[in-house]
């Protein structure tokens, strides 16, 4: 249900939304959480600690969980590739474990480039369904950018589009690549990113494309999106072309706190990159994968192989991704708790990573989180 707690800051009020992010009612495009809960009352979600700093990030945000006494035991699950039947698959222990939990925790996972096993996190997401990628990028205080007022809320499709994965080397030298859009899909994340809007009170929802080039594919997008619309009559609704969101949002990004963003797959994986830039980085950018009967929530950044192993690399994009999770579960209170202590760590910028400007080490940053918990 949603909450109706209201804070005093700006910050507080802008991240308060998500609180109210993942609660869902009737007519919800997701299925409303219904965890599964242990013999000791606590709920078991999938840990998928991942490559490079994901086993340490992960620990991290395990450590915290512990000492705020978050009703929740981990399942952790390796997704290390196996052959089955000639083609590289998710061990059906992983598969198994998230659909029984319905939600999972997810570090970076590698991807090579170029050559070997499909991406296992386009895989996850085929999976699982996952049609809808949610990433809000608010500022943090204690953390100068340029500007202060960083509060954007984009949802990409995750499921097709560029990355339909569907390339073929026509004749030497000539290579297709197809970009596939589908009605259902591109209905399907219109409804959900007016349903997010309607439940963060944010009045206004934004269509980002490129159909004066690609008219058919990003043109039906649109039109998908003009449908749903009509359903959401007290939400304005508009269009707008990738390439002046980009430079308006670098310009100017307070208009893009009332809306949210609504876009086909390549496009949000690039203006999602940006909107973090707006706030520090990649470092500090949560995001869930949302759907239907499960869904799965990972930092915005990648294994990071250049520091993996060094106990330098920062957890909070984990970390606030978990707290997503928690407010998908209606643990609110859990969620502000553990935010306020993260949050108030960086603000203090006494004990905080590298990539924020200091000199703590992954563990010392955890460890002044867990004191300020107490
Ligand atoms: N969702 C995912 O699992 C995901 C997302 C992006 C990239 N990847 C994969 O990750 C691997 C590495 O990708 P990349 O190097 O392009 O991007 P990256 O995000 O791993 O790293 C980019 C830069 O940011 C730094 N960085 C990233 N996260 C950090 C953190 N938490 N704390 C401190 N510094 C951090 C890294 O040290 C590096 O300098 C690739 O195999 C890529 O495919 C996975």
């Amino acid at each position: 249900m949603l909450s109706s707690r209201t804070f005093t800051t700006a910050l507080r009020s802008s991240r308060s939304t998500l609180a109210r992010t993942y609660a869902t009612t009737s007519n919800s495009p997701t299925a409303k959480f219904e965890g599964r809960k242990n013999a000791g009352g606590k709920y078991v979600v999938t840990l998928i600690p991942g490559d490079g700093i994901g086993p340490e990030i992960s620990e991290s945000v395990k450590q915290i969980y512990t000492a705020a006494k978050v009703p929740i035991e981990w399942e952790e699950v390796s997704v290390e590739p196996i052959l089955k039947d000639g083609k590289t698959a998710i061990p059906d222990a992983a598969i198994e474990s998230v659909k029984r939990n319905t939600v999972a925790l997810k570090g970076p996972l590698a991807t090579p480039i170029g050559k070997g096993h499909v991406s296992l996190n386009l895989t996850l997401r085929r999976t699982f369904n996952l049609f809808a990628n949610v990433r809000p990028c608010v500022s943090v205080q204690g953390y100068k950018t340029l500007y202060d007022d960083v509060n954007t809320v984009l949802i990409r499709e995750n499921t097709e589009g560029e990355y339909s994965g569907i390339e073929h080397e026509i004749v030497d030298g000539v290579v297709q690549s197809i970009k596939l859009i589908t009605y259902p899909a591109s209905e399907r994340v219109a409804r959900y990113a007016f349903h997010y809007a309607q439940a963060n009170g944010r009045k206004h929802v934004t269509a980002v494309h490129k159909a004066n080039i690609m008219k058919m594919s990003d043109g039906m997008f649109l039109n998908a999106c003009r449908q749903v619309a009509k359903e959401y009559p007290e939400i304005k609704y508009d269009e707008d072309l990738l390439d002046r969101v980009c430079l308006q949002v670098v310009q100017n990004p307070k208009p893009y706190s009332e809306r949210v963003m609504v876009m086909p797959n390549l496009y949000g994986d690039i203006l999602s990159d940006m909107c973090a830039g707006l706030i520090g980085g990649l470092g500090l950018t949560p995001s869930g994968n949302i759907g239907r009967d499960a869904s799965i929530f990972e930092a915005v950044h990648g294994s990071a192989p250049d520091i993996a192993g060094k106990g330098l690399a920062n957890p909070t994009a984990l970390l606030l991704s978990s707290l997503m999770m928690l407010r998908h579960m209606e643990l609110y209170d859990f969620a502000e708790k553990i935010e306020k202590a993260a949050l108030g760590t960086i603000a203090e910028g006494k004990t905080i990573t590298g990539d924020l400007g200091g000199k703590s080490s992954t563990k010392e940053y955890t460890a002044a989180i867990i004191a300020k918990l107490k």
